[in-house]
């Protein structure tokens, strides 16, 4: 819709934004001291002159808002939308973002006031410590003053288990369904805070959900469905409307390189405007042979999927867990290997300790059960050196 602007240089349009990137767009207009009109502007058309689609944006429950645009910019605006087969209200949801994106807030060195550090723990091969790794930084982060999500990213719920948070049930509103498009509520509402003082408050958990085993499936018959729908986007559609409210957000992968894989990769990719080593993947591994097989496979995933979509994803390090060198030759030349690559660094070295497993065994966080012991520790190390 629109109506002429009273100079006539411009004319009124009438759409829809989610109110999050109404505030963010709002924010940064003014830190970068630009009327929002001509932000939206700018936004709009490079939008229309990217050649490859953006990521889907989360839109349920978007507000009405209106600005002023150059006469015709609009009707070039929906045309585009039409030939790549998104609502209006996506493609200018995408814009806004995009040049959130690409216009960082000046007070964050570079990363915007939205955008959360993403790290990325993942490997295929189970038992190397992805979990202990994911809910270990997580706290570490929390005790640091920083606010953390950590997202229980494995429909196994080991996370969510040994932290003593409820998994969801089948069928309920979940990261899954997000995922899909297919939200019937706000994502804020499922995520439980780890209610230790030492953690301030600052210590979120998403849980994991059953429904997270058909994942693969269901995705794949939503992009068929949507035009438009980018599957690896799937898991930043869902936690964008989140960002703001965290500095740090963890994903404890599933044991696989399926799509969930590929998924958290986009999402630990280096962003626009992001410094490299701020977001990207972690990975624990063993030292023996089996991991330094696993860890090739993930390496080349990780290479296609940058090929494929043209984007980086940062090794932000190793975590060689479970070490003891009274294995002999074998632990300790992996070790050596490990140490080796030199990109990507070894964080941590950690031994086989009994507080991690004490800590599960109670259902407690580790930096709650035993805040001085080697493992918490590690941890902290992990933590300090997955940052830039
Ligand atoms: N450094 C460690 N020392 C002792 N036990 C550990 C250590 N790291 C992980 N564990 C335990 O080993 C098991 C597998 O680790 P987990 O983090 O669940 O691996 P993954 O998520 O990769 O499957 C868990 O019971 C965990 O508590
Ligand atoms: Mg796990």
């Amino acid at each position: 819709m629109t109506s002429p602007y009273p100079d006539g240089d411009r004319e009124k349009v009438a759409s829809k934004l989610p109110s999050a990137l109404q505030q963010a767009l709002k924010i940064r207009a003014a830190e970068l001291a630009l009327d929002i009109q001509d932000a939206v502007e700018v936004a709009i058309t490079d939008w229309r002159a990217r050649a490859t689609p953006s990521p889907e944006v989360e839109t349920a429950g978007a507000k009405s808002f209106s600005t002023w645009l150059p006469p015709g910019l609009y009707e070039d605006f929906k045309d585009s939308c039409t030939t790549r087969g998104v609502s209006y209200t996506q493609g200018l949801a995408q814009s806004v973002r995009d040049w959130l994106d690409a216009n960082p807030s000046p007070q964050h060195g570079g990363s915007s006031a939205t955008e959360p550090e993403r790290k990325i723990v993942g490997n295929q091969k189970g038992g190397v410590g992805k979990t202990a790794v994911s809910a270990g930084i997580g706290q570490a982060y929390a005790e640091a003053g920083k606010r953390v999500l950590i997202v229980d990213f494995d429909p196994q719920g080991h996370l969510s288990e040994q932290l003593g948070v409820p998994q969801i049930e089948p069928d309920h509103d979940s990261l899954v369904s997000h995922m899909c498009g297919e939200g019937q509520g706000d994502l804020r509402d499922l995520i439980v805070t780890i209610e230790d003082p030492r953690f301030g408050k600052r210590l979120h958990v998403l849980p994991a959900c059953f429904d997270g085993f058909l994942l693969d499936a269901k995705i794949a018959v939503v992009a068929m469905q949507k035009r438009g729908f980018q599957k690896e986007a799937a898991l930043e559609m869902a936690l964008r409307p989140l960002e703001a409210d965290y500095d740090v957000i963890i994903i404890d992968c599933p044991p696989s390189l399926g799509i969930a894989m590929d998924a958290a990769l986009y999402y630990g990719r280096r962003r626009r405007g992001e410094h490299t080593g701020v977001s990207g993947v972690i990975i624990p591994v063993l030292a023996e042979d089996s991991s330094a097989t696993a860890y090739s496979m993930l390496a080349q995933q990780i290479e296609d999927l940058c090929e494929d979509l043209s984007v980086e994803v940062d090794y932000l390090g190793l975590v060689v867990n479970l070490y003891d060198s009274r294995r002999g030759y074998v632990a300790t030349s992996s070790l050596e290997n490990w140490k080796s690559l030199g990109d990507p660094k070894v964080l941590a070295i950690i031994g086989d300790l009994k507080e991690q497993r004490e800590a599960v065994r109670k259902r407690m966080p580790l930096l709650s059960y035993a805040p001085h012991s080697d493992q918490a520790e590690a941890m902290r190390q992990v933590a300090r050196g997955a940052t830039r």
